[in-house]
Order: structure tokens, then C-alpha cells, then sequence
């Protein structure tokens, strides 16, 4: 971990009690995928954490949180194949109220090595929706409770993972993910303004596939979906084998088949796309 300008030992105190972070949940954060020491799509994180910390107003010191990433990524030798870079900034030690102090903000950054996980998923899901007209919608702010709740409702109901929908009435994203469905041969993804995560693998695979179309998804048009996937930096793209109870066949399906094909090829190309 690095934390505030100096490396300390994973699981070391660095944050204090009255930070605003764990108080109320004031911060914003960025997890990136490490290959082999190399970060991927850094730039874009690091572009939108600053457009997170923006909207919360919080004076983020980017060049403090390049050195964090490089000391980490520095210390973590050898590399481990896979790893987790997550960058944290919040409002820092302030009042044990919604009021910030007038501190400078708390910035952590750590790596975190990962094994990849399943490669097709079942999901759920969850009667509660994402708020696409709250303060906070789209920011990539700390408070994950609700993701917590979700997916905690996805086990409990023997899922891997959840889908929300939003107070409209459309899907949103997944609790650390965002969605795309399959009708036939059309591939639809929940534009921004569904309340979802401008997510960077979402943003990569729109702007490497043109055929994908940002459009709402009514949530009682899913039992028609042929295929769905989700997105997010430490999957890529996640084939999902069954929704609500339904199985697909063929899993992944032909739409799924060639995001994977498209995303695997085009971020080889690059660390940094
Ligand atoms: C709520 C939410 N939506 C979407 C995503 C996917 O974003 P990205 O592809 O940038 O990882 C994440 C990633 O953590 C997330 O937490």
C-alpha cells in the first residue's frame, strides 16, 4: 500500500478514525487491471478518477496519485501475473458529520494480486434500482453498500452476481460491472444516462465494435434477451450462462463470442488504449 506519500506494509494503520471516507462514505476510487507489472487503460482511469473527484469536489493532487501508482507498482516485485491497482482519495480526517474538514484528502493507492475467476456466470436481478438522477450517479464514489446488498442478495439467491435496474424502469449496470444483451443479432448496452458507471471496458468495446448500441433496456424486455454479458476492468468481458433461473445455449453466445474476440485482440495492441 502506499498511503499519503509513503509505502507501508499491506494491512498497516494509515487512515484515521475521523477520516470522511469511512464516516459517511465521502471518496472516490479507481480499481485498474495490472498484467505482469503493467497497468492497462491507466490513463483513462486516472482521467476518470479526476471527473469522479470533480464531482464530489474534492481536490485530488494527480500528480501525488502517479506516484503512489508507480510506487507500487515498483515495490510489487516479482510481478504477479494478475493484480488489482486501486486507487482511493477521500475527503480525509473531518468533523464525525456530513461536513468535510478542511484537511487535504486522503489518497491510497494499493495492489492487490487476483486470481481470474469464473469464466461464465449466473445473475439475478435485485428489486432495488440504481437512482440515475441522484447527486452522485455515474461518479465512481466509495459508497458501495448498495453493490454490497446486491450482491449479497445474488448469493443468497445462488447467483453469481445481480443486475439492477434504475428508477425508470431500465437496466442499469451490474453491481461491479456494466451489462450488455443480445435481442438476435442486435447488441444493446444502457446508454450513460441509464445511471450506470461510465465503465472503461464498456468505453473500449463501444468504440472498438460500432455495431453496439447505447439504448435503454426495459427491464420486462429481458426474458426476451438471447444473450447477455457483462464488462468491467478485472473480467473483461463475462459471458452470464444464466438470468434469473433462464439458461442461455449457446453460452457464450454468437454476439458475446465476438465482444471477447474483439476486446482480447484490440487491448493486446495496447497497454494504454
Ligand atoms: C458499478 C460499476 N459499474 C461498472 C463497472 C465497470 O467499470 P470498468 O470497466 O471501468 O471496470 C464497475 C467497475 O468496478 C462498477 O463498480
Amino acid at each position: 500500500m502506499w498511503a499519503n506519500g509513503r509505502l507501508v506494509p499491506a494491512g498497516a494503520p494509515t487512515v484515521s478514525a475521523d477520516d470522511h471516507g469511512l464516516t459517511v462514505g465521502d471518496g472516490v476510487f479507481e480499481t485498474a487491471k495490472v498484467v505482469a507489472g503493467r497497468p492497462f487503460a491507466l490513463s483513462r482511469h486516472l482521467r476518470r478518477l479526476r471527473h469522479s473527484a470533480a464531482g464530489l469536489a474534492l481536490p485530488v493532487d494527480m500528480d501525488a496519485v502517479r506516484a503512489g501508482v508507480d510506487a507500487v507498482l515498483s515495490a510489487a516485485r516479482p510481478h504477479p501475473p494478475l493484480a488489482r491497482l486501486r486507487v482511493t482519495v477521500t475527503g480525509g480526517p473531518g468533523p464525525l458529520s456530513s461536513e468535510r474538514g478542511d484537511g487535504p484528502p486522503t489518497v491510497l493507492v494499493g495492489l492487490h494480486a487476483y486470481q481470474p475467476r469464473s469464466h461464465r456466470i449466473t445473475v439475478v436481478t435485485v428489486p432495488w434500482p440504481r437512482n440515475e438522477r441522484a447527486a452522485t450517479a455515474g461518479l465512481k464514489t466509495i459508497s458501495y453498500a448498495d453493490n454490497v446488498l446486491a450482491l449479497r442478495y445474488a448469493h443468497d439467491h445462488g447467483a453469481h452476481d445481480a443486475l439492477l435496474p434504475n428508477i425508470a424502469g431500465n437496466l442499469c449496470e451490474g453491481t461491479g460491472s456494466n451489462v450488455f444483451v443480445g435481442f438476435g443479432d442486435r447488441l444493446l448496452t444502457p446508454p450513460l444516462t441509464a445511471g450506470c458507471l461510465a465503465g472503461i471496458t464498456r468505453e473500449l468495446l463501444l468504440e472498438w465494435s460500432p455495431d453496439i448500441e447505447e439504448r435503454d433496456v426495459p427491464m420486462d424486455e429481458l426474458p426476451d434477451a438471447t444473450e447477455v454479458f457483462l464488462t468491467s476492468s478485472t473480467r473483461d468481458v463475462l459471458p452470464v450462462q444464466q438470468l434469473d433461473g433462464r439458461p442461455f445455449d449457446p453460452v457464450p453466445g454468437p454476439l458475446t463470442r465476438r465482444a471477447m474476440r474483439v476486446f482480447a485482440a484490440r487491448s493486446a495492441e495496447s497497454d494504454d488504449p
